[in-house]
């Protein structure tokens, strides 16, 4: 399974702040937008990923991830000329993809919950085995106007997908995160830009839901998916972030954590980083997540990042 993290966009609703920088690369609370993503494509499992941004703003996050071998992980970066709409991540990709079963998450979304984890690499699993298909994830929201919507008949089965309705059919917003088969690529194809002159990706997951391959794993309550899209939300996010990493004593989406308890790099590798952090709670919480990953005891049936290192 391979990765993308879409990055690109205009960032209009953010002007001023977004006049020079693109809108990913804006903290929210202590860490750049574009970790929180990152963060969840690798809690997948997922090592190879592909950041797609405008031309503009590339070279940023090549400054930033480099070829990604830090975090146990390869980078690779594409350009999108103009964004006109998020199936394009599958044309730009199509090379890079090279007939893999591709996750595509958009960069300003925010996923923090309990069993996110294993909720992703279900979805994975089930994306890469014999018959695929596509999952995507929905969630309860007060305004679903702003997003995709997905509405169920009574049996709880998948019968609409709209983008942006204005009397939707249901409260169910479809989130910024979308598991795809080998096939992608292929159903990308043919598809042709909506009334707002862009690619939907509702469009595309319309055809896996017609073709009955469409799996819709619903984030409940104990899931947090925060929106970005305006000033507002965005101090929102980052408070929820501040209040969340203070409480327990713990980050949302420290890289090299995750990439040490992934098994992705060596305890070595990780404490490099977090003493080159250490004057801040983010370098901090890499050194404890060693610390601690030594004598925590473990969960039936989970080894230690060591031990999945050793395969
Ligand atoms: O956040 C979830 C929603 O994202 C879904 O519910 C919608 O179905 C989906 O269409 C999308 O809606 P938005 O209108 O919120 O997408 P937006 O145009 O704001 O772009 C989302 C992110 O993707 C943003 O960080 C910019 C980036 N982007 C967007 C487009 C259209 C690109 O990098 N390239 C693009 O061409």
């Amino acid at each position: 399974m391979k990765g993308i993290i879409l990055a690109g966009g205009t960032g209009t609703r953010l002007h001023p702040a977004t006049l020079v920088v693109n809108k990913q690369l804006l903290p929210v609370y202590d860490k750049p937008m574009i970790y929180y993503p990152l963060s969840a494509l690798m809690l997948a499992g997922i090592r190879e990923v592909l950041i797609i941004s405008s031309p503009e703003y590339l070279s940023h996050y090549r400054t930033l991830f480099g070829d990604g071998s830090r975090l146990g992980l390869q980078i690779a970066y594409a350009e999108q000329q103009r964004p006109e709409g998020l199936p394009q991540a599958f044309t730009i990709g199509r090379e890079w993809i090279a007939g893999e079963p591709v996750t595509l998450i958009l960069g300003d979304n925010i996923f923090f919950g309990n069993g996110l984890g294993p909720m992703l690499r279900r979805a994975v699993a089930r994306a890469e085995a014999g018959k695929g298909g596509a999952t995507i994830f929905s969630y309860r929201v007060e305004d679903p106007q702003r997003y995709g919507v997905i509405a169920f008949d009574a049996d709880g089965r998948a019968v609409s997908i709209e983008e942006k309705p204005e009397r939707p059919r249901s409260n169910h917003a479809i989130t910024g995160l979308y598991v795809f088969d080998a096939q992608v690529c292929d159903h990308t194809v043919g598809l042709t830009p909506s009334p707002r002159g862009e690619l939907e990706i509702t469009d595309l997951a319309r055809r896996y839901m017609e073709a009955g391959t469409l799996h819709v794993e619903p984030m409940g309550r104990g899931f947090a998916w925060l929106d970005t899209g305006t000033h507002d939300s965005l101090l929102e996010a980052a408070e929820f972030v501040r209040t969340i990493q203070h409480r327990q004593g713990i980050q949302i989406a420290c890289l090299e954590e995750i990439a040490f308890l992934q098994g992705f790099i060596t305890a070595e590798a990780a404490a490099e980083q977090g003493r080159a952090l250490a004057k801040t709670a983010y370098g901090r919480a890499i050194l404890t997540a060693i610390e601690e990953e030594a004598y925590a005891p473990l969960p039936f049936g989970e080894r230690r990042a060591d031990d999945r290192r050793r395969g």
